[in-house]
């Protein structure tokens, strides 16, 4: 989104998203005119209902899925909740009930497999490495007769590292045809093609902020041959049963509206983005030298600079004046809370991870707000470095 007035450069798409013209256009219509009940069957809800069923193909086309495989949520985090709590629930009359996933994933998958672990399951954390990546042999060594699920995630929302989805289920599906895959696939839709046939998994998690829908909707797919999940809510059976509540009709509009655009603009964004994700690597290379870094760009879509502050410091310092001839916008948003989690694993040094803030671009984002963003950023990094390097401290180096 270009800049405008007081606004803050906003370099942080992996954290949310605004909701396209295009999305809320759609909605505003639905608001409008389409207002009804979708279990009604008088013409207002039948209205509902068919623009529901619109964004059931919509959201099934983006991924290669068929409708019927679509479950609306409130989030990202529900569909989460209920693929693996549902699958829980499923294995425990089977006595399968270890999951596995690893140990960089989103607290939303993190605190579900502590809550199954109070209840009695079992789950195996893998460890990453440097990269953010798992070891799809140490995955498939992890499997026993009681695994019921896998659960990874296909872009990591801090680091951008892209997990090996394929052959990690190809492990899977070799160790035990019994094992259910789930992926959270929220940082990638809309970047990356996804498809749920070339991934081969079970289940795939939806989060409408994250594509350019509103907050507080998402889509779970469930592939047609894993047996039908105990659902999380009880009530009058919407959704086929699958996801009780009268629908959010208006943000599953505007849900199914972004995934035909992702899907209608993938490949222009795509090639956008990693040319504007290396131009501004160029750019921060330029200003910080050895401390902006990106990782591979082959196993992770995003961007890491280092700075060598910590990242709350280099917030505050963002917030100071930024060179002419803009003395008003300001770069935002440094998240070290995930990188933090991967220390304990040795991934990367503390120092690193402390210092280290994410940059998430959209398509465009840099042709619109020109230099500015790095040239700001180098600003802020070079004001705090004299106060550090005044108080000798060393700068953080990367591995
Ligand atoms: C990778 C990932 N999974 C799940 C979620 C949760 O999605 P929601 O905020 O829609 O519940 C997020 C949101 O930050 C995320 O980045």
């Amino acid at each position: 989104m270009a800049p405008s007035g007081k606004a803050p450069i906003y370099l942080d798409y992996n954290g949310t998203t605004p909701i396209d013209p295009e999305v809320c256009r759609a909605m505003s219509l639905m608001m409008s005119q389409h207002w009804g009940n979708p279990s009604s069957s008088h013409y207002y809800g039948v209205q509902a209902k068919k623009a529901i069923e619109t964004a059931r193909r919509q959201c099934a086309e983006l991924i290669g899925a068929e409708p019927g495989e679509m479950t609306f949520m409130s989030n990202g985090t529900e569909t989460i909740n209920q693929a693996l709590k549902g699958l829980a629930e499923m294995g425990e009359a089977e006595g399968r009930r270890h999951f596995i996933t690893q140990a960089s994933e989103h607290v939303a998958v993190l605190e579900v497999c502590k809550a199954l672990e109070r209840h009695g399951c079992e789950v195996t954390y893998l460890p990453v490495d440097a990269e953010g990546l798992v070891n799809p042999q140490t995955l498939e060594a992890a499997i026993t007769p009681r695994t019921i699920c896998v659960s990874i995630m296909h872009s990591n929302n801090e680091t951008g590292a892209l997990q090996p989805i394929k052959e990690i289920v190809q492990r899977v599906r070799k160790a035990s045809n019994r094992v259910y895959v789930h992926c959270d696939a929220s940082q990638s839709l809309g970047k990356l093609p996804v498809d749920v046939n070339k991934l081969d998994v079970d289940l795939l998690t939806m989060a409408g902020h994250k594509l350019y829908a509103p907050k507080g909707v998402g889509a779970l797919y469930k592939r047609s041959t894993v047996p039908a999940l105990p659902p999380l809510l009880h009530g009058a059976g919407q959704e086929s049963g699958r996801r009780a509540s009268t629908e959010n009709v208006i943000h599953i509009v505007g849900l199914g509206k972004a995934c035909e655009i992702a899907r209608r603009d993938l490949e222009k964004n795509q090639k956008h983005m990693q040319e504007m994700r290396d131009r501004l690597y160029q750019q921060l290379l330029q200003g910080l030298g050895s401390k902006a870094w990106r990782p591979d760009p082959g196993k992770s879509w995003s961007l890491r600079a280092t700075s060598c502050v910590r990242t709350g410091r280099l917030r505050r310092g963002c917030r100071t004046p930024c060179p002419p001839p803009s003395s008003r916008w300001k770069p935002t948003h440094f998240c070290p809370r995930q990188l933090m989690r991967l220390q304990p694993l040795r991934a990367l040094p503390v120092t690193v991870m402390r210092c280290t803030c994410r940059m998430c671009l959209r398509p465009w984002e840099l042709a619109k707000n020109g230099p500015w963003a790095p040239a700001a950023l180098h600003w802020a990094v070079k004001a705090l470095a004299k106060r550090w390097i005044k108080r000798r401290r060393s700068w953080p180096r990367l591995p």
